[in-house]
């Protein structure tokens, strides 16, 4: 975490110090940032270690078995710094806080607040009944609207690159997943609010914006007098000064209209690539996952983002092993990545996730099987990304550039494919736009020089 050296008072007696876990997706990484910026605003200061902190914050995920563990081991960790340290107050927020709300306290005894997602803006009173030490608190609303971020000036956690949340909440209920159940019903944020947020972003330095929602493409805003679909909001963040490129993230194929396609032409700042989540390869599975679509909806998506924008890379999500898949099951969903050649991959096991639909499902998949299932997967998708990434050697492409890479000397930077590029520069093209040559490629990134 980043230091900030001068603060003024802290507005709470109680605390001074934070510390924050974040763990799941890029809606925690924002939702962290959101609450370190809070406690920054009212005079706290970040420390690097949570033995140091008077106030630690677990931002946890539910999505798969394996998070969920994850948070309650960092957790058990943070207990045993609180047995030497009695005025050390911990929460636990996010997702896995908002599916277990109270049954955390009791089988932690060294938890002080659970607070879910749509409840963060409610932090400060929440905080203040800490300060007073009020007692112990559960608060796991869902029906409540996203918070607003305050302008906050000095304290990001990313300089460059940042994300806005434009929606919130799922109304789709997949089969397998706990998403709708933690973060509640789609709501999306005023274009107003967005544009606001994405100043303030920009004034601060900031020159990439990736737009989020568990559902970009559904934003919808109805005002009093006006009517806000997706394509309409990006259009009108492109023409921000300063911005040099807008992204977004997760989509969901079945409400990718041909206006957004479109906009992927006429939005010169729109980068070209998307996320387009297919989960599986086999009609039967998409249907008992209540996806929506089939695979052949979605090879025709691809095959029209490819026809309107050449260049445009495509990377997903998939899932092996999900109730009832077989071994036909499984060859449709390598078929359907041979045909298409994703970009990147992620690729996850299936996991029970209690109370969802999938859950009750007969034909759960031995646990051995699943894990070679992905293991052949990842197998097909590391040739493939190696040689889509192998084909770019030669090739000049434009890098946004972030900072110092690993490497002394280096900077790092990415692709409007959001591949990660590395070569030699001093620091001076940091925030801006450069054209390298691709010299040697890797798997998971480029090496390049720069083109004077
Ligand atoms: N809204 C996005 C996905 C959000 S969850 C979409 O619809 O595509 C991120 C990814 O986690 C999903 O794309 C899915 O591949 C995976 N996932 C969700 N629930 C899961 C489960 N129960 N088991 C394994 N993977 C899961
Ligand atoms: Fe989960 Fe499906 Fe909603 Fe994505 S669309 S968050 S996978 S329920
Ligand atoms: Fe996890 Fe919640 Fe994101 S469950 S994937 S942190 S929306």
């Amino acid at each position: 975490m980043k230091k900030i050296s001068t603060l003024g008072t802290s507005n709470f007696s109680h605390f001074r110090h934070f510390y924050i876990k974040t763990m799941g997706c890029q809606m925690n990484d924002y939702d962290s940032d959101y609450l370190a910026q809070f406690l920054v605003n009212n005079g706290f200061s970040p420390v690097n270690t949570p033995e140091n902190a008077d106030l630690i914050l677990i931002n946890t995920c539910a999505v798969r078995a394996k998070p969920e563990q994850k948070a309650y081991s960092f957790l058990g960790r943070m207990s045993s710094i609180k047995k030497g340290n009695p005025d050390l107050t911990i929460g636990m927020v996010g997702c896995l806080a908002q599916l277990k709300g109270p049954e955390l306290l009791k089988r932690f005894p060294q938890l002080d607040l659970v607070i879910g997602p749509r409840e963060l803006g409610r932090f400060k009173k929440i905080l203040e009944k800490i300060d007073r030490n009020s007692g112990k608190i559960v608060a796991t609303r869902l029906d409540l609207a996203p918070p607003q971020p305050v302008p906050c000036k000095g304290y990001f956690h990313k300089r460059i690159t940042n994300h806005v949340s434009i929606m919130e909440g799922c109304n789709n209920f997949c089969s397998y997943c706990i998403v709708p159940y933690v973060r509640g019903r789609e709501i999306s944020r005023s274009p107003d609010e967005i544009v606001a947020e994405a100043k303030n972003l920009l004034s601060e330095g900031i020159r990439e914006i990736t737009l989020l929602g568990q559902n970009v493409n559904s934003y919808l805003w109805e005002g009093k007098k006006s009517k806000w679909g997706f394509p309409a909001l990006l259009n009108e963040l492109s023409r921000l000064n300063g911005l040099l490129r807008l992204r977004f993230t997760t989509s969901h194929p079945k409400d990718l209209s041909d206006d957004l396609i479109h906009s992927f032409c006429h939005i010169k700042n729109l980068c070209h690539h998307i996320h387009l989540p297919f989960q599986a390869g086999s009609n039967r599975i998409l249907k008992l996952m209540k996806r929506g679509y089939t695979r052949e909806n979605y090879l025709e998506l691809i095959d029209k983002l490819r026809k309107m924008i050449p260049d445009i890379a495509i990377t997903s999500d998939v899932m092996v092993g999900f109730p009832g898949e077989s071994d036909e099951d499984f060859e449709l969903t390598m078929d359907l990545v041979r045909r298409v050649e994703f970009d990147s991959l992620f690729s996850f096991k299936y996991s029970d996730r209690k109370g969802t639909v999938a859950e009750k499902m007969d034909g759960k998949i031995d646990k051995t099987v699943k894990s070679s299932r992905l293991n052949i997967l990842q197998d097909l998708q590391k040739k493939i990304t190696l040689k889509k990434n192998k084909a770019l050697e030669g090739i000049q492409l434009e890098v946004l550039v972030e900072g110092p890479s690993k490497r002394v000397g280096q900077l790092t930077g990415r692709t409007a494919s959001h591949k990660v590029v590395n070569f030699n520069s001093n620091n001076s093209r940091i925030g801006r736009l450069c054209t390298v040559t691709i010299k040697h490629s890797f798997l998971n990134s480029l090496r390049g020089e720069v083109v004077e």
